[in-house]
């Protein structure tokens, strides 16, 4: 029986957990691509850069994102790479062409100066290692570079080059996209999968603490989705914490409608991943569980992009700079949601990428650096999803869409901590409460969603309302940086415990609560 006269409803219960929120899930990546590393997160010449030449103001928007997890070289790049190009005096580094965007690549950022970096971030390194054309000798080098301690002339190399202590990286990937013939050694899941266990072995042996990640497909779309992530895990199997997914959405001629359900086929792609893994385990007798880790996603308008082959080398130029809108902040957010609502299985998730290259951050050489559109509901996700994912009980009106059938037009999530942390969210009234965060999108495009939701018992007091919903296709600039920033709204009307709420038509809201420590069980 419905709650209210709302068009949708959503019901919450503390007793419906999925589980922890994982940190990692909101990682990045940054690539050697385009813009990403020379001119994004390093300029030497800015007048922001520190001592490596990494801009302050770009490392200072990358923390106010909460990148938690940091994805590097590669991508595409790391297959052809040569990580030894990349570190020791930055005057003796070998100049080289990178095939895989047919860029040149000068070396003046390696392992150290990322690593440097990612740490001053707070966040931590995920590395992967080039299994395209190279192998299990030269990752199990580099992972000797990184973590041994020292006495071994890997490691004293990594020592004379200023790192006496050990890097400590713990994650891993095992290459990237080899299932993709444009991939540099592309390969067969068989080739892969041999490989990759290889790898995975030596790797192991050096260091047992790290934790790897197998590539999985680079996209659902490919022909061997699936039958590629079994037989890669009939290899790897016991040797691998997680299985990759990549996935990347646009809005394909002017169908806003299949675009705002882009969380639809995320949502079916973690279910398929799952379950092929699931049905490898079964069949191996396994009681171990592999992990997924959604290390490219995000809203790239591909369409726009004439392919490598297009590409003449060339010195660092832009590449893929896409503008965002609000209407992909919308799709972004709502791709957040269905990364946490696995989160009983997505354990890291990676959004592609961190600056200029289809990203949140954009920069200006020598200029200012802005959020774009895609920003705020990362931030807010990354900041006010805490403590454990509740699983949404959503009846809600359907829509048709050209791409997935007919989907819900409202999508929701919610997050409960037993206790804010102050530093993070300073707006809500008592630290020692219990905080619950609601996220809500109306995927119509044009359509607002009266809402209703109904909240976990207790005595909850409203503490903030944040929405984004598409308009007018602005975009935000180094001239106009807040035109397309998720704004506060008015607090959701409240009686016995649920909350109306009008959702705009296209839209991305968090609704923020609060409940004093002494908590009514
Ligand atoms: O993120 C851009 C590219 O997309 C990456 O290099 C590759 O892994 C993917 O196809």
């Amino acid at each position: 029986m419905p709650l209210t006269d709302a068009a949708a409803e959503v019901v919450l219960d503390e007793a419906f957990r999925v589980g922890p929120v994982p940190r990692r899930l909101f990682g990045s990546f940054v690539e050697h691509m385009g813009r990403c590393v020379y001119g994004g997160i390093h300029e030497p010449g800015h007048g922001t850069a520190d001592e490596d030449g990494f801009r302050r103001d770009v490392l200072e928007l990358a923390g106010e994102l909460g990148a938690s997890v940091v994805r590097y070289p590669g991508g595409n790049f790391v297959s052809g790479y040569r990580w030894e190009d990349g570190v020791g005096p930055r005057g003796d580094r070998p100049v080289r062409l990178d095939r895989a965007w047919k860029a040149v690549e000068t070396n003046q950022v390696g392992t150290d100066e990322f690593l440097r970096w990612v740490r001053r971030l707070g966040a931590e390194p995920m590395l992967a290692v080039n299994l395209g054309t190279r192998g299990m000798q030269e990752a199990c080098e580099l992972l000797e570079y990184c973590n041994h301690p020292g006495g071994t002339a890997w490691s004293d190399l990594r020592i004379r080059n200023g790192a006496r202590e050990p890097h400590d990286v713990r994650l891993w990937c095992l290459g990237n996209e080899m299932d993709g013939p444009w991939q540099m050694g592309h390969k067969t899941a068989a080739e892969y999968g041999r490989v990759a266990a290889e790898a995975a072995r030596g790797m192991r042996r050096l260091d047992p603490r790290i934790e790897l990640v197998a590539c999985g497909s680079s996209h659902s779309r490919m022909p061997t989705f699936g039958a590629w992530e079994a037989e890669v895990l009939e290899h790897t199997y016991d040797l691998v914490d997680y299985v990759s997914l990549h996935a990347y959405y646009q809005e394909h001629d002017g169908d806003a409608a299949s675009f705002l359900a882009s969380a639809v086929d995320m949502d079916h792609m973690i279910d398929a991943v799952v379950a092929t893994a699931d049905a490898v385990g079964a069949r191996r007798r396994s009681r171990k569980k592999i992990k997924l880790s959604f290390d490219e996603w995000n809203v790239w308008y591909q369409s726009r992009f004439g392919g490598e082959d297009s590409l003449e080398f060339a010195d660092t130029r832009a590449l893929i700079e896409d503008d965002y809108s609000a209407l992909d902040a919308v799709v972004v957010g709502n791709l957040l949601l269905a990364l946490l609502r696995h989160s009983d299985r997505v354990a890291i998730a990676c959004q592609a990428q961190l600056v200029n290259v289809i990203a949140p951050i954009r920069t200006e050489p020598g200029g200012p650096a802005w959020r774009q559109s895609i920003f705020d509901p990362f931030a807010l996700t990354a900041r006010h999803a805490r403590g454990d994912v509740l699983q949404a009980a959503v009846t809600s009106p359907m829509l048709p869409t050209g791409r997935y059938g007919d989907v819900a037009q409202l999508d929701a999530t919610a997050t409960l901590a037993p206790a804010p942390d102050p530093s993070l969210d300073p707006a809500v009234p008592d630290p020692a409460g219990a905080a619950l965060s609601v996220f809500l999108v109306n995927r119509s495009p044009d359509a607002p969603l009266r809402t209703s939701v109904r909240l976990p018992r207790g005595r909850w007091v409203p503490v903030g309302h944040l929405g984004i919903a598409a308009g007018e296709p602005r975009v935000n600039s180094a001239a106009d940086p807040d035109a397309v920033r998720v704004r506060y709204q008015e607090l959701p009307a409240m009686r016995d415990g649920v909350v109306q709420v009008e959702l705009p038509a296209a839209s991305w809201s968090l609704l923020r609560f609060a409940e004093p420590a002494d908590r009514e069980r």
